[in-house]
């Protein structure tokens, strides 16, 4: 037997998830293994929005990518001390099958980058920027949640394309990293007073394409800026996640006949097919990368808790 541990909910959220939410379990893993299954250590552990609102239980371990270093092997893919890009949970150590593993590590790249622009933000910037908004050089593009981990590898990826790039956020100081990222212009939601003002000052010619990772009001109003034909891919809908009353917000379908508007809604993991693709694609455009590092298994819950909050810029891993 190993010993892990892992972190469970003790009850569902009810709003802002909080501390006593959550309860670390001990656990013996059995050491033997079917064929495809490994054994690994934790080295690092995203913890990501979804976990918010994903239906996981009370009692079982609360889900999430992590990089495992391999102890344990009978899967000839990922031999003992090779490490892996793996959906196992927030665990010290784990036993899964070569099913769960997204992809083997390789070359000199940090692990904790293999969570973010190499991992399932990245995957998730990538296709659903270019499949699904298809932008065009020269066309203007906006995200919202612009310093986040899917946000500010949008902004990077449309301007690598050759688009203008406008990104919105909660605070100065993301809006001075996404600048220097090369977001043409952003604005901060919680501060700029009227959203169709600003968007008409900072995109007075339209906007073409929208990632959006937040819907609600600010989501209508990106889309009553939108130029005919625009697209827009729909990533995320965060202002919801942790709201007690239903998000009310102002229609959009007379945008969307008028304009001709395309929006799609999409989940990353349909996408596990190509994933190789955008890796080699990722590691080309040399994305510049930030990251918001925890130290300490103890310390995932908070790590979860202050990224939903808006406390961190890039992504948030936790380093076991
Ligand atoms: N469809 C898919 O397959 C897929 C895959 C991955 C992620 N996602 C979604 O993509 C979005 C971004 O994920 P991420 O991992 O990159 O997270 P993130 O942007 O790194 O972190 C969350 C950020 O959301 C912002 N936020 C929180 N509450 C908000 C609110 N009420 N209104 C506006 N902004 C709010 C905060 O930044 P501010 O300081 O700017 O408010 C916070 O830092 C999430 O909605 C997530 O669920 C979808």
């Amino acid at each position: 037997m190993v010993h892990s541990q892992y972190w469970t909910k003790t009850r569902e959220f009810d709003g802002k998830p909080k501390l006593n939410d959550f309860e670390i379990i001990e656990e013996e893993i059995d050491e033997t293994l079917n064929d495809g299954e490994i054994i690994g250590e934790a080295i690092c552990i995203s913890v990501d929005p979804f976990i918010r609102v994903y239906p996981i239980p009370p009692g079982v371990p609360v889900l999430g990518f992590q990089i495992l270093r391999v102890t344990k092997s009978a899967n000839s893919k990922y031999p003992v001390g090779c490490k892996v890009l793996a959906n196992c949970g927030w665990r010290t150590t784990c036993k899964v099958t070569g099913d769960n593993v997204w992809y083997k590590l390789e070359g000199d790249i940090s692990e904790t980058v293999w969570l973010g622009a190499l991992g399932m933000p990245g995957m998730t910037a990538h296709y659903g920027l270019l499949d699904i908004c298809s932008p065009k050089p020269g066309e203007t593009v906006i995200v919202n949640s612009c310093a986040g981990a899917v946000g500010n590898l949008v902004g990077q990826i449309a301007k690598i394309k050759g688009c203008r790039v406008i990104g919105c956020c909660g605070s100065d100081e993301k809006i001075e990293f996404s600048k220097s990222i090369g977001f043409d212009e952003v604005f901060n939601y919680k501060t700029c007073g009227s959203y169709t003002d600003i968007l008409k000052k900072i995109a007075p010619n339209g906007i073409d394409c929208f990632f959006d990772n937040v819907g609600g009001q600010l989501s209508s109003d990106i889309i009553s800026c939108m130029n005919v034909g625009g697209r827009i891919a729909v990533c995320g809908a965060i202002t919801s996640y942790n709201s007690t009353e239903p998000v009310m917000a102002s229609m959009v379908q007379m945008n969307m006949i008028a304009k001709q508007l395309s929006m799609k809604g999409f989940s990353i993991a349909s996408y596990a097919h190509k994933f190789p693709d955008a890796l080699k694609d990722m590691i080309q455009k040399k994305i510049k990368v930030r990251e918001a590092l925890t130290t300490g298994f103890e310390n995932t819950p908070s790590s979860f808790i202050n990224m939903l909050d808006g406390g961190i810029i890039g992504k948030a891993v936790v380093v076991v």
